[in-house]
């Protein structure tokens, strides 16, 4: 970690000074109010050391990175079987499109993509009694923190505008690809959506992606070996939508994004980092982020290419 630290400082005061060419996401309203000048980023490591600098405390809506610990905990339970109602293939196209369902006849294309992690909460509330406290439950276990939560706000902000996401779900329910009733599904998926966490608890959370057990840093096993391979190998094909190949070209690790403005990259057997800053480029990554994980991987020549 102490060859990081310095790198990590030079590479924010560097990125923080460049101009930010993206916008915030405003379609959901909500998201709009953030102050779009945070800038954070939080390292943790195997050996459970940690750094982290600029706005790395403060909570910011996760969005779609919560698809991970959705997929995570669907994966743990409903196995192999998983796989014959979402597909493992990248879409090539926006994280809210239509296109390739009606020929795929409502099986989408990943879990990461909304109308594949629409599927997933379907499938989490077959499994779950109280879902949206169950989910939260598991969140908090597997991070040790009793502090995470939904934001009511966001939540409320998503259903208010949510004609897209609830069109996905009736459209894929008219294929027979969702059990429940389309309305629990949703506001399942707008809870999830609106998960908020700091850069820190983003990069503790998700350890148990990268160190040799795929546990938590308590030592209890969320994965086996080939699901965490599985799930870093989604991540590395179908975590950044559209730009999945240019996020691998640039950075080289497996990561998720969400339009809160937030990434998390994942080096296995090495470390977990998240990056947030809020304004996203045209396929709704966040500017910054991109650059700063690109300049990071390069200087510590730590992808895993
Ligand atoms: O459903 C939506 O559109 C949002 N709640 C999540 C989208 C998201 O984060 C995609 N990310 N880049």
């Amino acid at each position: 970690m102490e060859n990081y630290k310095k790198i990590i400082e030079d590479i924010y005061a560097e990125v923080k000074n460049i101009e930010d060419i993206g916008t915030v996401a405003n379609y959901i309203p909500e998201l709009a109010f953030v102050d779009a000048s945070n800038f954070g980023i939080h390292i943790t490591n195997t050996n459970n050391a940690s750094f982290g600098v600029g706005n790395f405390n403060k909570k910011f809506s996760i969005q779609s990175i919560s698809k991970l610990l959705s997929l995570t905990l669907a994966y743990k339970l409903e196995g192999e079987k998983l796989w014959d109602r979402v597909d493992v293939e990248p879409s090539g196209n926006p994280f809210n499109s239509f296109l390739q369902l009606e020929t795929d006849l409502g099986k989408p294309r990943n879990p990461f993509i909304n109308s594949g992690a629409i599927v997933v909460c379907d499938v989490l509330l077959s499994h779950l009694k109280n879902p949206k406290e169950d989910f939260l439950e598991f969140c908090r276990e597997i991070s040790n923190n009793a502090t995470l939560n939904y934001s009511k706000k966001v939540t409320q902000s998503e259903k208010d505008s949510g004609f897209r996401n609830n069109a996905i779900c009736n459209f894929i329910k008219s294929f027979g690809n969702i059990n429940n009733d389309v309305a629990p599904v949703i506001d399942f998926y707008f809870h999830i959506c609106s998960l908020e966490m700091s850069c820190k608890e983003l990069s503790e959370i998700f350890m148990f992606l990268a160190n040799d057990e795929f546990s938590t840093s308590k030592g209890n096993k969320i994965l086996s070996m080939s699901q965490a391979k599985r799930i870093n190998a989604i991540m590395l094909t179908c975590g950044f939508y559209d730009e999945s190949g240019e996020f691998a070209f640039r950075v080289g690790l497996p990561g998720k994004s969400g339009v809160g403005g937030g990434i998390i990259a994942i080096h296995p057997d090495k470390y977990c980092i998240a990056v947030w800053s809020p304004k996203l480029n045209e396929q709704s990554n966040s500017y910054k982020g991109m650059l700063f994980l690109e300049k990071f991987t390069t200087r510590t020549t730590s992808s895993i290419f």
